[in-house]
């Protein structure tokens, strides 16, 4: 792992909240993820699943995570299983957790070779009547791989057909939404790298760079800070190129006088941050561009002041709205009379802004949260309105990543990234 330890009473405490909320006699497993096949015998970088991760910071692949609080034997109340290391696979594939090492980064006492599963699980399961499976029902899932929890679900409920099943999911869904100090201060470091990188691109763009050249630049920034590389696929989008939300070939030549979008997160110990900045290829926005800067800037400022405890996400969003169409009114985007007329299910802002404004962030970029519950301090929500106009070959995102907080005022990780138009302009040209 390049990031540097993190402290395992994170982990201690996250099995703990977890386990309050089990019935009584269960059991609850969680597999890590598959290494994902190309072709031949090459494979995808491992990426851990961030729900073991959560409850035992074991990065690494075939580990299992058992938690059974009325476990006769109380060694059995937290169990890891890992896969064996040794000297052979320790020349060819590097370190894996020893048993110790693995107590380390967890505080799990009892971690047993993945070889002893079958005979443990089976004995644990006599004294369970119940076993917590771990689903995923994110708003946004759409898997169609078989993945290892699924095979594990498949095969467990052939073998114990008597057993009653639970979900995890809506526990970790409520546990992961809300962070502890430690995943916000893991969170900013997160946003600090990525602030690097967007300090070294804004000294590199210019009229007839690349779009890849800059996203060279910012994984060059992200690696030499001890980041895993990119949260998501790097949206670097120059011109019109800003208008399709979800580009990502970034393979054009930036041109003077157009505006680049960047939407470019670091991945730190596995945590995401989420950024956006829109910014004048030439190092100065014309007045048009600038007016819309400001107006979208704006609706940031406005709609971050909206994410404290108790309010809720679909209504922030119909407060989003109303903001977003007195600014587009103001720039002669739409008028009056759309207004007026505007489907409520589509009302007339969306011409111009047409996705969310934020979403929970936090291991996974859009990470977990149960959307019709209130909001809560500690959930950390990105913000990012922007307006997308076609016909003006520009469109405009800013988007920064907040924790709401218990006094109502959020608290914003990426404070120090440079957004003013002003300020964007003046490092450009410093
Ligand atoms: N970068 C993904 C998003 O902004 O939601
Ligand atoms: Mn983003
Ligand atoms: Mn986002």
């Amino acid at each position: 792992m390049k990031y540097f330890p993190i402290d395992k009473q994170l982990y201690i405490q996250n099995r703990k909240n977890f386990m309050a909320e089990m019935k009584p006699k269960s059991l609850a497993v969680f597999n890590s993820n598959d290494i994902y096949p190309i072709s031949a015998d090459s494979t995808m970088p491992f990426q851990q699943h961030r729900d073991i991760l959560y409850l035992s910071g074991v990065d690494q692949e075939e580990s299992i995570l058992v938690l059974f609080p009325d476990a006769v034997d109380e060694k059995h109340r937290e169990v890891l299983f890992l896969r064996e290391t040794n000297e052979h696979i320790a020349i060819w594939e590097g370190e894996k957790l020893t048993k110790e090492r693995a107590f380390e980064v967890s505080g799990i006492k009892s971690v047993y070779w993945l070889s002893d599963f079958d005979k443990i699980f089976f004995e644990l399961m006599t004294q369970a009547e119940t076993i917590y499976f771990n689903t995923n029902e994110h708003y946004r899932q759409s898997v169609e791989t078989e993945t290892r929890e699924d095979r594990f679900i498949k095969s467990t409920k052939q073998q114990f057909p008597a057993h009653t099943y639970a979900k995890s999911n809506p526990i970790l869904q409520r546990l992961r939404s809300v962070k502890d100090q430690i995943e916000i201060d893991v969170l900013q470091t997160a946003c600090d790298i990525t602030e690097k990188g967007f300090r070294r691109v804004l000294g590199f763009i210019k009229p007839g760079v690349w779009e890849y050249e800059i996203e060279a630049e910012y994984m060059h920034e992200f690696l030499r800070n001890r980041s895993d590389g990119f949260a998501y696929t790097p949206i670097i989008a120059s011109g019109n190129n800003a208008n399709v939300l979800h580009y990502i070939q970034n393979n054009q030549k930036c041109q003077d006088g157009d505006l680049i979008l960047m939407d470019v997160g670091a991945s730190y110990a596995n945590y995401s941050s989420d950024m956006t900045r829109t910014v004048p290829v030439n190092g100065r926005f014309t007045d048009r561009q600038r007016s819309v800067y400001d107006a979208v800037q704006r609706v940031k400022d406005e709609a971050t002041k909206l994410l404290v405890p108790g309010a809720f996400w679909k209504e922030y969003h119909v407060e989003v709205g109303k903001l977003m169409t007195s600014e587009l009114l103001g720039l002669g985007l739409i008028d009056k009379a759309d207004v007026q007329n505007e489907d409520p299910d589509w009302p007339a802002y969306k011409k111009y802004f047409m996705h969310g404004t934020s979403h929970h962030m936090g291991l996974d970029t859009h990470d977990y949260g149960i959307l019709w519950e209130p909001i809560k301090a500690g959930m950390v929500f990105t913000v990012e309105p922007g307006i997308y106009i076609p016909e003006e070959g520009f469109g405009i995102r800013i988007e920064d990543d907040v924790v709401v907080r218990e006094n109502g005022e959020p608290f914003n990780l990426m404070r120090n990234i440079p957004i003013e138009a002003g300020e964007i302009e003046d490092l450009m040209n410093s």
